[in-house]
């Protein structure tokens, strides 16, 4: 008998890595995806917006709801990451022209009204900055018991990178991840501890080419561009960060993971937006976080690869 699906909201601010992370998301037939949310990130929310259209299209997805989230976190200013992403966010690759339509929700609310509707709790996979999720959990604590767990892209136990205290994640929206964190859902950590680990090589980018269908082309010339800000600064390959929060529901046997007390710094000229993991229980508080901490890397690959070659027969 097939294993039951896990049902889950994608949220993201594609973002070349929120992308691919969706790509192997809408390959698995361990996911149901309930709906797909845009949050301001990376770039504003009129382009993620646009992006996560347009990936969906690329993706072949039909009958999945789509919505706008956030325009800008929940107190700071908001600053987005062009430098790494492009002036679109996804730079690279000419995407297809979107065949998709909103829902006509704001990205809140329909995942509010998924998780309303859903009989069993539902996974939520946050790859960008916790915005959309802190409001849901704001607005409607009643349907904290409708959430699974979170699964999310975020945070650095040992270091940032946007500052050396913070991962821009959680930087941009420190009070947000603050609420997350504190909210007592299960949360999955794939942060930079991961995610710097789970890098791709050029290597790599030519095994996913040879797969040769439009998915596989466009996955590498995405990790091609991403690649371009990294080697610049000394990456062995492209740190591919968001699809490790995938992973860690479809394939958790390919990483290694601790739990752990994380807390959300919203203060401080230098810690800002930091992950502050408990590693000696002197908070004296339990654990509220399992933190990944390694990846076996060419199982990763091999995943990217795998996925791509399930879009062969993807008709637009
Ligand atoms: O720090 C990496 C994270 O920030 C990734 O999610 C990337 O897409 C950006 O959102
Ligand atoms: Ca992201």
């Amino acid at each position: 008998m097939s294993k039951k699906r896990i049902p889950v909201i994608l949220d993201g601010d594609p973002g070349h890595d929120d992308a691919i992370a969706w790509v192997l998301a809408f390959a698995s037939d361990m996911l149901d995806i309930k709906a797909v949310t845009s949050v301001s990130g990376n770039v504003n929310i009129d382009q993620t917006t646009k992006n996560t259209l347009e990936v969906l299209t690329l993706l072949g997805v039909k009958d999945v709801p789509i919505a706008r989230g956030c325009t800008k976190p929940l107190i700071g200013p908001f600053f987005d990451a062009p430098s790494v992403h492009g002036e679109s966010g996804l730079d690279g690759p000419v995407m297809p022209e979107s065949k998709l339509e909103l829902c006509g929700l704001h990205g809140v609310d329909l995942m509010i009204k998924v998780l309303e509707e859903s009989e069993e709790p539902v996974t939520l996979v946050p790859t960008g900055p916790l915005t959309n999720v802190a409001l849901l959990l704001i607005t409607r604590p009643d349907l904290k018991d409708k959430i699974e767990r979170i699964s999310l892209m975020g945070g650095g136990l040992l270091h940032g990178n946007w500052t050396y205290a913070a991962e821009f994640n959680i930087l941009v929206d420190p009070e947000a991840a603050k609420f997350v964190f504190e909210s007592g859902i299960p949360i999955i950590m794939a942060g930079l501890d991961v995610t710097e680990k789970s890098y791709i090589t050029s290597e790599d980018i030519d095994k996913i080419r040879a797969v040769s269908n439009e998915v596989a082309v466009i996955v590498a010339d995405w990790i091609d561009f991403f690649y371009k800000f990294h080697r610049d600064i000394g990456y062995l390959g492209a740190p591919v960060h968001d699809p490790v929060a995938i992973v860690a529901l479809i394939n958790p046997d390919i990483l290694e993971m601790r739990e752990l007390y994380v807390e959300i710094e919203t203060e401080g000229e230098f810690l800002r937006g930091a992950t502050l993991g408990d590693y000696s229980s002197l908070s004296g508080k339990a654990p509220n976080v399992t933190a990944i901490t390694n990846i076996d890397r060419e199982a990763y690959v091999d995943m990217i690869v795998e996925a791509t070659k399930k879009y062969s027969e993807v008709t637009m």
